[in-house]
């Protein structure tokens, strides 16, 4: 092998060997995880310490409820429209309406994005339920908003911040209910907004109403897509947060659960567990958030494929890949822009078996205009799995973390349902079974990772806001 390679794979093993992640790291991560999540249930002014924020969903579905709804979800990527019907037998059906949310959408202003919003419901109500429409009737909705949001009721809740990408400053700190139904009414939409709903409390509703039982009780809904977070159902009596009031109101109310959107984004934002290597810090530098979902950074899809952007960039910079290139203007600006490397092309570099790695030159070349050598596509396809597998085998903490805090394995037999969606562990090549192997590694050992279940919930986040807008009536 001429000198240079050897180099290069030298530099490329040496990368690789910053995205491990040991048995050690894992475990301490998963203690670290419920104390954070501890803390947060007693107190909101704990910066270490998780968001764990109260839903106000009290009761979790039994597969049996009925009816036509209509939810809304803005997550990451898309904004969707959809009228659910909910059948009553554990299945639905459903209509949608998928709009990608435009870049400007993103970092304008809160009038801007909630009149796009209407919009759209208008038209869907429009194409879909026009017959409704002649009728005068009026529609519950479900709103799933997939950002940080603190709730006071079910139908409420400001703003605490953006993540993802998003920077519509003027949002922060209000109502977002009160928002979309301002911009409703105005536009005269006949809707209702009856519930709002984080999307993993979505995605854990949809799959306690689908999956009910069948693989044992749905502890988690969570995500691994653009961002990546996690409920579950607490008992009352320990969400010591919660005011005087709210407890008396909810133990007169005979309630004894309630859903906690932990944003385990969040997840130690000191980093006194979670790899820091110098890629990372330039992806949260890059990033619209800076300093905080530390976790989501090292975890989630839209942080993965720029993690592998920023690492290219830094072996170009040290001479080692892309050598036509001789200054950084001449670069393809993809590879300088932060952001414009897709999980979904890393999906195709992790099983690239095709030979001469074929597949991944013509995805290179397409989609960052770069040609490549074979030598350096298979140094990316080293380090796309590394990237991949430091994320999946971060994702098990919190999953172990819940199960365990939960007491989900006690008894005899016990199996374990954790319903998921998003692109990443539905799309990504072996995610799910590199999580489970992670698992294994947890304090929960090889006999909890084989009685956990790990599902994935379509279409759960709006789904489940739809069973929201249901219980609210
Ligand atoms: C981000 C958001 C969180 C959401 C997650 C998955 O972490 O802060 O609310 O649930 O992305 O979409």
């Amino acid at each position: 092998m001429p000198a240079v390679n050897k180099k290069l794979q030298t530099r490329a093993n040496q990368v690789c060997k910053c995205f491990e992640v040991s048995q050690d790291l894992i475990l301490r991560g998963v203690d670290y995880f419920i104390d954070s999540c501890e803390r947060g249930l007693e107190t909101d002014d704990d910066p270490t310490a998780l968001m764990m924020i109260p839903t106000y969903v009290t009761s979790i579905p039994t597969g049996h409820e009925q009816g036509v709804l209509l939810a809304v979800d803005l997550g990451g990527t898309n904004f969707r429209v959809v009228s659910v019907t909910l059948k009553g037998d554990h299945t639905f059906s459903l209509v949608q309406a998928k709009s990608p949310i435009p870049l400007d959408m993103m970092s304008g202003t809160s009038a801007m994005l909630f009149q796009w919003m209407s919009e759209k419901i208008d038209k869907f109500l429009k194409t879909h339920h026009s017959d409704s429409l002649k009728e005068g009737n009026n529609f519950k909705m479900g709103f799933t908003f997939s950002f940080p949001v603190k709730q006071k009721s079910l139908n409420s809740g400001t703003l605490t911040r953006w993540t993802k990408g998003f920077d519509v400053s003027d949002c922060v700190g209000k109502d977002v209910v009160a928002l979309l139904q301002e911009h409703l009414d105005a536009l005269k939409v006949p809707v209702t907004v009856g519930a709002l709903a984080n999307d993993t409390v979505g995605t854990l509703l949809a799959r306690s109403y689908t999956g009910a039982n069948k693989e044992g009780e749905t502890i988690i809904g969570c995500i691994f897509g653009t961002g990546t977070n996690g409920a579950y159902a607490e008992d009352v009596s320990k969400i010591k947060k919660l005011p005087e009031d709210v407890r008396k109101h909810l133990k007169e109310a005979g309630v004894t659960q309630m859903v906690i959107n932990t944003e385990w984004g969040s997840f130690d934002n000191q980093m006194k567990i979670l790899p820091n290597t110098k890629w990372d810090q330039v992806v949260d530098k890059n990033s619209s958030n800076p300093g905080v979902h530390i976790f989501e950074k090292r975890v989630s899809g839209l942080y993965m494929g720029e993690t592998l952007r920023v690492v290219l960039f830094d072996l170009w910079k040290e001479g080692l890949l892309f050598k036509d290139y001789a200054t950084e203007e001449a670069l393809p600006h993809r590879l300088t822009t932060p952001f414009n490397l897709d999980t979904e092309a890393m999906s195709l570099f992790e099983i690239d078996d095709s030979t001469g790695l074929k597949a991944s030159e013509l995805k290179l070349q397409q989609m960052l205009r770069l040609p490549t050598t074979t030598e350096e596509r298979l140094v990316i396809q080293q380090l796309t799995r590394a990237i991949a597998h430091r994320s999946a085998y971060l994702a098990a903490i919190p999953i172990s973390a819940l199960l365990m805090k939960v007491g989900a394995f006690d008894g005899h037999h016990v199996e374990v349902d954790v319903g998921a969606d998003g692109s990443v562990v539905e799309f990504y090549p072996g995610y799910r079974t590199m999580m489970r192997d992670a698992v294994s590694l947890t304090q929960l050992g090889p006999k909890g990772e084989r009685r956990l279940h790990i599902n994935i919930s379509k279409d759960g986040s709006s789904v489940g806001a739809a069973l929201c807008a249901l219980s609210e009536e």
